[in-house]
């Protein structure tokens, strides 16, 4: 390999000063990785003589080894890429180490990478943790396009995703939400000083997914499984979501580094696995195994073990399928119930008028159910516009292509992890009316075709569950739910902020994938008299 002497000496003058850059904070930790990084960014020269390939979307220049990693950090998140986008385009990308990241920020390039070369981005990038948590893409959510994801969501399609399956449990939702109510009811304290709602909530979504997956429920908050199973989530996703591995997985020289986080990922995938076989898919699998009808095809697993029985699936895809609707289903969820309270707790009027409107459309005595939610259109817009302004999962799930591809006339060399700022995309001045606010009307205004949607008339300028392929399969469950939630609270409940607060603190927190509230909301419930 030929290095020029103009190269050697860049590699110097960059080495030294990477070097005395990282000295404080890795050197501390581990003495001999100033070294090693050292010789790193030397021998990094020639690898990234390709870095920049040819007719690559713009972006800014890349150092040797490190890229853009030293200049943007770890947390790329939704707002700080729109700032680049409005510096570098609507396709630009970022080199991290060895990694490449492509941002695609308007709703027409969108519609290239999701929709019409839906196929050829259709893909995921993992990492050396996601490698952990799905075992190498035996899952559904993180695997590459191809046979295997194809027989894994239409596997769990049946089961999880169809009409028929919101008909079948519809009742058992309304019940577990009812059942929110009237706890909340039955607390006075509650009601006047303000609970955090979060683990309640937290507590009736796993009640629903857990129901719809194995027949089983948890009782209580303080039910040891349910304590359990949410901390074994909980942990999955802090280690997955943490940006504290993006070291040794953009550089990947560093790799032995991480061998205590990667051993501890594996420690906790092997338990928390073990957790969902023993108590849940070995019963089921019992059930399904013995003679006789009548506990046969009870929950969507019963359809996966029959998968499983004729030889579709694996037995490692089976746990994974559980693994998935775990990460997938709950905290999305959950986290959007918790914005559109804290939103029509800080909008009076908009809460009202949510009110109002099951007031005159259902009445005092008819309960609000599934099929009742068609006639709330100002209770699906203030869903729609939660979604708008806090998407769960701003800049989607990761798309990545498989083999080199062409994007608004740029080379995207193959492997790329490709986002689309799907935040950005719906909260763009340029395409939206003052996106900041919180202001349902728009969607009964302005907006009013624009539907929450992954198929048949898409506004690519609104994409909270993605869309085309890879789009969330989940909404036809995930909408009834939130609208149900949060139309049963409304109805029963004037939402407040607790004694003393004047507005609720809507600060966000993002994670690789996730924007969450920062600080669960404190909520009052002053009960509505009909
Ligand atoms: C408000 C709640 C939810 C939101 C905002 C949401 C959003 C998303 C998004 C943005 C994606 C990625 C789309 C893309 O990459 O283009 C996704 C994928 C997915 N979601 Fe959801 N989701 C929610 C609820 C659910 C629920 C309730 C389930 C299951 C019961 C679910 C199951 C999945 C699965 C399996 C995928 C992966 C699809 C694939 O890779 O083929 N989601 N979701």
């Amino acid at each position: 390999m030929a290095v020029s002497a103009a190269r050697v000496a860049v590699a110097t003058a960059v080495s030294l000063a990477v070097h005395w850059l990282l000295r404080s904070f890795l050197q501390a930790q581990h003495p001999e990785l100033g070294l090693l990084l050292l010789a790193a960014v030397f021998l990094g020269i020639a690898a990234t003589g390709n870095a920049g390939a040819a007719n690559a979307p713009p972006g800014p220049a890349a150092v040797p080894v490190f890229g853009n990693w030293l200049q943007v950090g770890n947390d790329l998140n939704h707002r700080f890429l729109a700032r680049l986008s409005a510096r570098y385009g609507p396709v630009f990308r970022l080199r991290l180490g060895v990694r490449n990241l492509v941002v695609v920020s308007d709703p027409r390039l969108a519609t290239e990478v999701l929709h019409t070369q839906g196929v050829e981005f259709g893909s995921r990038p993992r990492n050396v943790v996601f490698d952990i948590f799905t075992a190498n893409g035996a899952d559904m959510v993180f695997t590459e396009y191809g046979d295997h994801w194809r027989r894994m969501r239409r596997v769990m399609t049946l089961p999880f995703f169809t009409a028929r399956v919101v008909q079948q449990y519809r009742d058992m939702w309304e019940a577990e939400m009812d059942a929110v109510v009237s706890d909340i009811s039955g607390d006075g304290a509650a009601q006047q000083a303000g609970f955090v709602v979060r683990r309640r909530l937290q507590l009736m979504l796993y009640n629903i997914m857990y129901r719809m997956m194995f027949d089983a429920r948890f009782d209580s908050v303080d039910d040891p499984m349910f304590v359990e199973a949410t901390r074994f989530n909980s942990e999955r996703s802090r280690l997955a979501q943490s940006f504290d591995y993006n070291y040794g997985d953009f550089i990947p020289i560093l790799r032995p580094f991480l061998r205590g986080y990667l051993n501890k990922c594996k420690d906790l995938q092997t338990r928390r696995l073990a957790f969902f076989n023993n108590n849940y898919v070995e019963k089921r699998r019992k059930v399904m195994d013995t003679p006789g009808d009548k506990n046969k095809l009870r929950c969507a697993i019963d359809h996966i073990l029959q998968a499983e029985k004729s030889g579709e699936i694996t037995s490692e895809n089976v746990i994974y399928i559980v693994e998935n609707i775990n990460v997938a289903a709950i905290e999305t969820t959950l986290w959007s119930i918790e914005w559109a309270l804290a939103e029509v707790v800080n909008h009076p009027a908009v809460q009202r008028k949510v009110r109002d409107e099951i007031k005159a459309v259902v009445g005092d005595d008819e309960p609000i159910t599934e099929s009742t939610i068609h006639r709330l259109p100002y209770l699906q817009a203030v869903i729609k516009e939660t979604l708008r302004l806090h998407s769960p999962i701003p800049l989607l799930v990761p798309h990545m292509n498989l083999e080199e591809a062409k994007l608004g006339g740029y080379t995207i060399p193959k492997g790329s992890k490709v986002v689309v700022n799907a935040w950005w995309l719906a909260n763009n001045p340029e395409l939206w009316e003052k996106p900041e606010e919180f202001r349902p009307e728009r969607f009964l205004g302005e907006e009013k075709s624009v539907d929450a949607t992954v198929g048949g008339k898409v506004d690519f300028r609104f994409l909270p569950f993605g869309v085309g392929r890879r789009s969330c399969p989940g909404i036809i469950l995930a909408l009834p739910i939130l609208a149900l939630i949060v139309g049963k609270l409304v109805r029963s409940f004037e939402m407040v902020p607790p004694p003393g607060v004047e507005k609720l603190d809507v600060s966000e927190k993002g994670g690789q994938f996730s924007l969450h509230i920062a600080k669960h909301s404190v909520i009052a419930f002053h009960p509505v008299s009909a």
